[in-house]
Parts: C-alpha cells; structure tokens; sequence
C-alpha cells in the first residue's frame, strides 16, 4: 500500500484537514510532523490544532512527531472538545507523541506576544519562540515531564526567556508558574501519550502498512523555501526522516491548494485583490465587519451585482470571495488576505516537495461568477515574463498576469463526479492541470468530507 503525502501548497488554509480526513478512512497511520497550534484543521464538526486529522475514526493510530512544538493545555482543551463535539474519549492507543516533541510553555506564548505577533503577525501561540528555543537547546520536550531533572530544565528556559522579555520591557514568568502548568498539563495529561513513535512508524513500513503525512501551515510559510521572514519557524514541507525519526518513502505526494488562494499574516501575495500589500488581514471595505457578524445576505447580494456588471473594484472582489468561503482564521479569527490561484507559485510548491499530484479546494466558491481568473505568469519590474521563480526573494519585484476564463452559472457546491461539473468548471481544472504539468488528483465542491471529485 502506498505511503501518501497532504502538504499546504500555499500559505496555509487551504483546507487539507477535511482531505486528509478523507484520505485517513484507508489508511492506519496517520502522522503530524511540524507546526503546532498555529494550524487549524476543520473537519466537518470540529477544529483540530494539534491532533491529526485522522483522530476521529477508531481504526487509526495518530502519531504527533518530534518536527512538533505542542502546548499541553492547548492538547487538553483539543482532547476534551473531541470528546464534547463527538463524544469520543481519545486514548493512548490512538494517539502517541514522541518524547522529542517540544512543548510551548508560557513564557514561548508571552515572547510572541511581546515580539513576532506584531512585526509579523504570527498566530502569538508560542510557536517560534519553542522553535528558537529548541535550537538554542533550551527547550522543553515531552519525555521532559516526568524527568527528575525538569525543575533544572525549565529553570534553563525561563531563565534564557526572561532575559528577553526583560529586554522587550514586559513581565517576566514564573518559574513556579510553569512547573504548575507542567504538573496540570503535562504530568496529569500529556504524558500518556508519549510513546515511541520511531517504532510504530517502523513496523508500518516493514509491514507495508500504509502512511498518511498530514503537513501543517504550508510551502510558502516554510521558513527555507517560504516568503522569509514573513513565514513560520518551522519547515512545512515535505516531511524529512528527521522530522520523523526514520525515513519513510512517500509514494503519493499531493499538494493542496485553494481557489481562491488566501494569506493570513504579513508579507508578499502577488495577486491580492486590492494589491500585494504588507498588512496582516484582508482590507476591509465599508460594511464589511457588520457582515462578519451577522445575516450578510443583502451585503453578499450587492456585491455579487457589482461582480456580476464588472464594477467590482479589487478590493469588493476580495471581501465577496471572503465572505462566501468563510474566510476567517481556524486559528485567530482574522480576515484571510484573498486573490486568485497564483500558477507560477504552485509551481514552485510542486518543485519544492517533489508532488505528483495536485488537489483543488473550494471551487464551489466560484460558482454563479461571471468569470474565473488565474495568474499564469508574472511580470518583473523590468517588463519581462516570468513563468518559473527558483527562490521567493523576488516576489516583490512581480506582478502577475491574469488570466481570465468564462465562469459558470450552476451551484456545483458538493458535486462528486467529474462528469456533472460545468464544461468551464472542467476547463479551468483542466488549464490548472496543464500549466501545472501534474494531474489534479481530487477537486473539492463543499465543506462536507463527501463534498470531493476524485478523479
Ligand atoms: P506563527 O506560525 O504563529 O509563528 O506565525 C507565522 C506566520 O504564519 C503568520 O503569518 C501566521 O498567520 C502564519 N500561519 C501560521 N500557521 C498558519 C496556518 O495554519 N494557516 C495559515 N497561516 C498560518
């Protein structure tokens, strides 16, 4: 059975929880290597952060590998939702993390919200202050918690921690505080679930059992491949052995990617409707936050008139396609930055990870729009055409070109077949999959897990 791969081909978002989901029906294994509870993976009832997607189904094991930064309380409010939203108890045969996995504690959570939360607006969950930590090897890892030496251990962290938020002015944390939020979460939770990753992935791939790799954020939040430094502190590829503790070879390797694409967070997007700006959520027009709250209807309708007559300005565009793909963050809540499927980055994202297969999410979201649109190139500062980037240094400097194809009138929101899509519907998978040069392997029409076109 082949071992398969579901990694984020854009910035994140581009819901590969419910693919993985999905994919996780025929699979054992089911494994989270990077990233912490930045992620937000929604499956049809719940958002998962931390635990893999394949959480749910009782036939599963679920591995939390040692690329992971996990906040204990964090993994408590997850395993306690699961078990209120679906009332399933989840127990250590299903769920194992390794005991190299970092933890974030409240000192990583009170340096990010003193530091990157603002130059780069990060989630402020503690994720790169575990990271850094973790390199300056003074972290604190799950096989740490019931070691007779974790007093000594987190009195290292603290201390290097506090030194720098001394520096940014902010209060300092407890050392105390810290060992009681380890004895809560960590001692009197978390630590039932250690276990020995290592080993279950090795049985799996002596016994031919099958894999599923669940990536978190995605390729252009990498912090080698990505928008640096507008990016995540972990690598969002496509899982190492060290990552894993063990190689295992990937035979299917998919990319997901939405259309619309979306950005949380600071740093380039090519083509943003409203222009590839620096700011943290979408830009907001007039009406815009009253719709985030309520009935949006007649807002959505006025919008969709103006789309439809071709007044839209950029900026109207964005907010339509915002609102009718719920375009809020799992995570923090905030409005998602939106622009059409930029082709020269999937590129880059099949190149990066080796994929074999692309799969498009969201496209019910265009449904009834007058045309879709997709940038096929770009166009550098000096003029010239630039269809392949090697690194994203250069994104600044590009302006896509778009290409624009006829839209379609009817709602294919949880279509199944290939077959009974629009024939423009088919022609725009169809003009992905060439200009990506691989297969678009399943299409997504819907929320729902079912809501899929697998092809
Ligand atoms: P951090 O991962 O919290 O350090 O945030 C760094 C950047 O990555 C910010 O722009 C975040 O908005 C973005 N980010 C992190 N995780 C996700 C995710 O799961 N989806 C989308 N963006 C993310």
């Amino acid at each position: 059975m082949p071992n398969t791969l579901v990694v984020g081909g854009q910035w994140g978002d581009e819901a590969k929880g419910k693919i993985v989901h999905r994919l996780a029906k025929d699979h054992k294994i089911v494994v989270r290597y990077n990233g912490g509870n930045n992620a937000g993976h929604t499956l049809d009832n719940i958002t998962l952060h931390l635990m893999p997607s394949g959480i749910l189904y009782d036939h599963t094991i679920n591995l939390m590998a040692q690329g992971m930064v996990v906040n204990p309380e964090a993994l408590y409010q997850e395993w306690e939702d699961v078990r209120k939203v679906t009332g399933k108890q989840v127990e250590s045969e299903h769920l194992i993390i390794s005991p190299n996995a970092q933890l974030i504690l409240p000192h990583h959570i009170a340096l990010d919200q003193a530091g990157s939360k603002k130059s780069i607006g990060t989630t402020g969950r503690g994720i790169g202050p575990a990271y850094s930590q973790k390199a300056d090897r003074v972290g604190i890892r799950a096989g740490d918690i019931l070691d007779e030496s974790l007093r000594a251990t987190v009195e290292k962290s603290v201390g290097a921690a506090n030194v720098r938020l001394e520096k940014l002015g902010t209060e300092t944390v407890k050392i105390e505080d810290v060992m009681k939020f380890l004895e809560d979460y960590g001692k009197n939770f978390l630590s039932q679930f250690v276990g020995d990753v290592k080993t279950v992935l090795k049985e799996a791939k002596n016994k031919d059992v099958p894999i599923l790799f669940e990536g978190a954020q995605g390729t252009l939040l990498d912090i080698d491949a990505g928008t640096y430094p507008y990016v995540t502190s972990s690598n969002t590829l496509r899982p190492s052995a060290g990552q894993l503790g063990l190689y295992v070879p990937i035979d299917n390797a998919y990319g997901v990617f939405k259309t619309p694409m979306s950005r949380v967070g600071k740093g380039p997007f090519p083509t943003e409707w409203g222009g590839p700006n620096t700011s943290d959520t979408r830009q907001l027009i007039e009406g815009d936050t009253e719709a985030m709250k309520g009935d949006n209807r007649k807002f959505m309708e006025e919008l969709f008139t103006k789309i439809k007559n071709g007044t839209a300005t950029p900026l109207e565009i964005g907010a339509y396609y915002g609102h009718k793909g719920k375009e809020y963050g799992a995570t923090t809540g905030r409005a998602r930055r939106l622009g059409p499927l930029d082709i020269v980055l999937m590129r880059y994202a099949i190149d990066v990870n080796g994929l074999n297969g692309v799969i498009l999410t969201k496209m019910d979201v265009y449904s009834g729009a007058p045309k879709v649109e997709l940038c096929d190139a770009y166009i550098d500062d000096s003029g010239n055409k630039v269809a392949d980037l090697s690194d994203l240094n250069d994104l600044q400097r590009m302006k896509p070109r778009i290409q624009e194809l006829s839209g379609w009138d009817a709602n294919i929101l949880g279509v199944t077949e290939i077959d009974s899509l629009p024939a423009q519907a088919r022609k725009y998978i169809d003009n992905v999959e060439h200009l990506a040069g691989v297969p678009v392997v399943y299409v997504s029409t819907g929320q729902k897990s079912e809501h899929l076109i697998v092809r």
